[in-house]
């Protein structure tokens, strides 16, 4: 009688989880994608498979998935109740730019890496998501001439304008062939119009360095661009200027655009806290207070995230501070690198996947108010104005709305949810009967034990990888042999069809490494 029970209730269980994976999934590890809020969802794109030993894989697959915040929740139930946007992506891509346009529902992705070492796979340089109804791309933005990079910002204003700043020439319609381009001027993308134009000024007015692996936010006056931390060229390894050395910019020389006089200054933090230089972080002003907060982040040639995770820059005073996060009974995102940071409110911090040395698909939320995680998440409340139509509004279930569902395949779904409900709702009762047995066999109290145990084991983990692949103080000498230094994956040139060759010390790999230069105490 129970054999029977059990077994039955396992295949409708069975039946369930093949429902429940359709509908609701946890993504495959990833870092070096984008992610925006718009109206109460998360939307994140594409990313790169990463390993501690040095690779770095373009996700080919399952590249855009979204998050409903529309319904408070616990952050365990939200890491698996992602959904996969299955009516078309634009390809594999990383290391691009990407910003949400709140006013248009929309976000922009311009540039990146595509699938790495020699294509760019999305039709355009440029392409604009509309989250509206069930969503669609447009890929038919004309790019204007400007500059086709990856590892650089965008950010947007409250007039729908994106301002895209840094970063290097991609591999994009193959303009690497000739020196390593990095832009100085701003790029100004006017969404509404989708036309484009650049600031007369240049980033060489005011500092030496260009920037790539930057971050920046948009400060809570409106008008002001805060870049933060990320390297610089420092020199080029050979006359050719195809590869470079690279440096880390020093956390104390914060970059500063103002986006009303079109013009670029640069400010130096005082006070005595200096936090690791770092690249691939993540940057969030906070809504209240305009302070900048800083997470995460790693190094050139290092695979591993600094320790020194969290920060906080107040850009009144121009100075740092950090902290120790709260814990209490909710898991922190910890140290890593290549992960996203969405604000929603005016309080609650999303840490998105990202590499702790491997790339991962954890989801953390923290509460910028008190500076602890949260196990529970807050639903976001869309305001009235924002929210048009039926989507975003609290209360909204996950076939409603703005959910990515494809256009086209709506209604089988519904119908599939409507014969789907009366099979689960015989398989719920068999599965809590189940449940209900097992429980009483098993005392209880499992899920929490393993919880612990997996934190445990991850933090040995880490500290393993530490012990194994972090050189203290990395000597970034420029003999060593380019492969061996393979932290920014860099471009093949000669698919490129590039006419050097010449320079022997890297064409023996043919994908040229970018390596760091000796850091002199003033980063020149
Ligand atoms: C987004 O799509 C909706 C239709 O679903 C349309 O009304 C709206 O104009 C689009 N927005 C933009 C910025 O293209
Ligand atoms: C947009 O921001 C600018 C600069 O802070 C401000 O002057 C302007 O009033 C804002 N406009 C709207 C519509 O909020
Ligand atoms: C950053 O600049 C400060 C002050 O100019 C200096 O004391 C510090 O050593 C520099 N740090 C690095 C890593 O270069
Ligand atoms: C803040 O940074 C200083 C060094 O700059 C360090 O000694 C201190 O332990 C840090 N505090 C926290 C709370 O992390
Ligand atoms: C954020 O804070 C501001 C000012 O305190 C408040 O007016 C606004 O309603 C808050 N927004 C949300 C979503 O809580
Ligand atoms: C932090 O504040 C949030 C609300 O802003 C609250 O839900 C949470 O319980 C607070 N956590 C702690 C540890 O006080």
């Amino acid at each position: 009688m129970v054999g029977s029970w059990t077994s039955s209730s396992a295949l409708l269980l069975i039946a369930i989880a093949a429902i429940q994976s359709v509908r609701a999934d946890t993504p495959s590890g990833r870092a070096n994608h984008g992610c925006a809020l718009l109206r109460s969802t998360i939307y994140c794109y594409g990313g790169a498979e990463r390993t501690v030993a040095g690779a770095t894989t373009a996700l080919s697959s399952n590249l855009f998935y979204s998050l409903d915040l529309s319904e408070e929740k616990s952050i365990s139930d939200l890491a698996g109740a992602w959904q996969e946007y299955t009516a078309g992506n634009v390809g594999s891509n990383f290391y691009f730019a990407m910003t949400a346009v709140p006013e248009l529902n929309i976000f922009v992705i311009d540039g990146g890496r595509g699938t790495g070492q020699t294509g760019y796979t999305t039709q355009t340089p440029t392409v604009t998501f509309n989250a509206s109804g069930s969503g669609s791309w447009n890929t038919g933005i004309n790019p204007g001439g400007h500059p086709l990079v990856d590892t650089h910002q965008a950010v947007s204003d409250n007039s729908s304008t994106v301002y895209l700043c840094g970063g290097r020439s991609s591999d994009i319609n193959a303009n690497t062939a000739g020196p390593m381009q990095f832009p100085t001027q701003m790029t100004l993308f006017n969404t509404p119009q989708s036309t484009w134009s650049s600031t007369p000024a240049t980033l060489r007015s005011v500092s030496s360095q260009t920037r790539l692996h930057h971050k920046a936010a948009l400060g809570i006056d409106g008008r002001t661009i805060y870049y933060v931390g990320g390297i610089y060229p420092s020199r080029p390894m050979d006359a050719s200027g195809a590869s470079y050395y690279y440096s880390h910019v020093n956390m104390t020389d914060i970059l500063v655009y103002d986006t009303i006089q079109a013009s670029w200054s640069t400010r130096t933090t005082s006070g005595s806290i200096i936090p690791t230089p770092r690249m691939d972080h993540t940057l969030t002003t906070k809504p209240n207070t305009g302070e900048l907060i800083v997470y995460g982040g790693t190094q050139l040639d290092s695979s591993l995230p600094i320790d020194d995770y969290f920060y906080i820059l107040d850009p009144q005073s121009m100075t740092w501070s950090n902290r120790t996060l709260g814990t209490s009974a909710a898991q922190g995102a910890g140290p890593r690198h290549g992960h996203a940071a969405v604000l929603a409110g005016n309080s609650t911090l999303f840490i998105i996947f990202g590499s702790t040395g491997d790339s991962d698909s954890a989801l953390s939320a923290l509460d910028i108010e008190n500076w602890s995680w949260l196990s529970t998440v807050p639903a976001v409340v869309v305001p009235e104005s924002e929210g048009d139509q039926q989507g975003g509004s609290p209360g909204n279930g996950q076939s409603q709305g703005e959910q990515p569902d494809s256009g086209s395949s709506v209604a089988p779904g519904t119908i599939a949810g409507a014969v789907v409900g009366a099979v689960a709702g015989v398989a719920i009762i068999g599965a809590l009967v189940f449940f209900f047995l097992r429980r009483r066999r098993n005392q209880n109290g499992e899920t929490v034990a393993s919880s612990d145990d997996d934190e445990a084991v991850a933090a040995r983990r880490l500290k393993a990888l530490e012990a194994e692949h972090h050189s203290p103080a990395p000597p970034y000498s420029d003999i060593e042999p380019p492969s061996s230094r393979q932290f920014l994956p860099s471009y093949d040139n000669t698919a490129a069809g590039k006419p050097d060759g010449s320079s022997s010390s890297v064409s023996d790999g043919q994908v040229q490494r970018l390596v760091m230069a000796p850091v002199k105490p003033d980063g020149a």
